[in-house]
């Protein structure tokens, strides 16, 4: 099942749970515009290269649009709706004044150079600047972007109309971008974690982790769970897996990576099969890195009690099945990894405030966000007697079809 089947599935069933009227479930669900854009840039050696570009608004009701910009050579239309509708869920959920909006370029940003990639994402925001805006929707890294990716898009965007840092998040910090924002999804999950622990009078001291994915989630969730003295009993990246049963020391990995890119060749742990990690012996699963790796294969072994959707999509439709009937409770992602996105927001705030917060503060307000979302989700769950997903979506959902209905739709 793709992630856009499988989120419309998630949305079918909380408008079931709320009783949504069918033609409003109907304007809720489809893209509100769809944006595709071919960029044709001139590469180094002189010839011409066109590529692909999209931008999906899904959904405006209680907000400018928010989402992310991917570079990856699998961006398709589909995902990316997909993606852009899990913003507008994720948004409400976070209760941020904001919808949902996704885009991308179908490249592959390591084939290209600096100057090629610096010239397309001009090209793309020359093509996009009338659809895209301060108080209309505002982009941010994703897969295969980074700061500086917004930086081009700031400057380019402001030729047009005028200085403008808040039309993206996510940007360095002497362009405006936040303290706090590079590790803010990471710290988000711990905070959501610890609001969900604090349910069973727990606190992350009292639990063994396991982290597939050691990048920019997997790596300051991590951090933030040893300086908690929560163990990390085994993590995984893309070179491999390790594992230490008395508990990964933290810093020294980090340190290891800072020197060697990756976890491979770390000492302070045994090799281990990466397959193995998802099945592995422990409290806390936190799935960092990619979609669909829990699925129906592995997913009746799973021996974590906890599961933290820090990635989007983890845990395909089949899997939650079969894990909700064994007892595991999952933190789902429209909630667990909301705290880059709600740092993204503070970013525009401060932008718009012309004011910079400390540290802090940043994470101060993050906690307060992100505890007050748990509270607000549990109160779904007991009002329709449904799991943690179903409560996150259907707090969305609601938050957003009542800004629809308050606006007037029917005109
Ligand atoms: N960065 C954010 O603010 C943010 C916000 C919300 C959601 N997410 C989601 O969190 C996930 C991770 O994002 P990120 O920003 O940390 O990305 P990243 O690129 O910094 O890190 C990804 C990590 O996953 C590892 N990885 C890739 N394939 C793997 C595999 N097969 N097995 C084990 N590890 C593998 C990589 O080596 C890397 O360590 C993604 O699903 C992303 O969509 C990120």
């Amino acid at each position: 099942m793709n992630a856009l089947s499988a989120t419309n599935r998630n949305f079918q069933r909380a408008a079931r749970i709320l009783g949504l009227d069918s033609k409003l479930e109907r304007s809720l669900l489809i893209p509100f515009r769809e944006i595709k854009v071919e960029c044709t840039i001139p590469k180094d050696d002189g010839s011409l290269m066109s590529f692909m570009g999209f931008r999906i608004h899904h959904n405006n009701a209680r907000g400018p649009m928010k989402g992310g910009i991917r570079y990856h050579p699998e961006v398709e239309p589909d995902e990316v709706n997909a993606l852009a509708q899990l913003m507008t869920w994720k948004t409400a959920v976070a209760n941020i004044p904001y919808g949902g909006s996704k885009g991308g370029i179908g490249c592959n940003p390591r084939d290209l150079s600096i100057s090629e990639l610096e010239r397309l994402t001009r090209v793309f925001t020359q093509k996009i600047h009338d659809f895209i805006g301060v108080h209309s929707d505002v982009l941010a890294p994703d897969m295969g972007t980074n700061s500086q990716t917004m930086a081009w898009i700031l400057d380019e965007y402001s030729k047009f109309h005028g200085y403008s840092p808040a039309v993206v998040t996510g940007k360095p910090i002497g362009l405006g971008g936040s303290l706090g924002r590079e590790g803010a999804t990471g710290l988000g999950v711990v905070f959501a974690t610890e609001a969900l622990f604090a349910e069973y009078g727990k606190s992350i001291a009292d639990h063994t982790f396991v982290i597939q994915g050691f990048g920019n989630v997997g790596t300051w969730a991590a951090k933030s769970i040893f300086e908690r003295r929560g163990k990390v009993i085994a993590a995984s990246d893309i070179s491999g897996a390790i594992k230490n049963p008395n508990g990964i020391d933290i810093p020294t990995l980090l340190k290891h990576m800072d020197n060697n890119g990756t976890l491979k060749g770390f000492t302070g742990g045994d090799a281990m099969d990466p397959n193995e990690l998802l099945v592995h012996e422990c409290d806390v699963l936190i799935p960092s890195a990619l979609g669909g790796v829990l699925n129906k294969e592995n997913a009746a072994d799973v021996k974590a009690k906890f599961i933290i959707e820090a990635a989007n999509h983890p845990i395909d439709p089949d899997a939650d099945d079969i894990l909700s009937k064994k007892g595991v409770i999952i933190l789902p992602d429209i909630y667990a990894n909301s705290g880059g996105v709600t740092v993204s927001y503070f970013e525009w705030v401060q932008n718009i405030q012309g004011f910079m917060w400390d540290e802090e503060k940043v994470n101060h307000e993050l906690k307060k966000y992100i505890t007050s979302a748990f509270k607000d989700i549990k109160k779904m769950c007991k009002t329709h007697n449904c799991d943690l997903r179903m409560g996150a979506f259907t707090l969305g959902l609601n938050r957003v079809a009542q800004a629809t209905v308050l606006r007037g739709w029917e005109a």
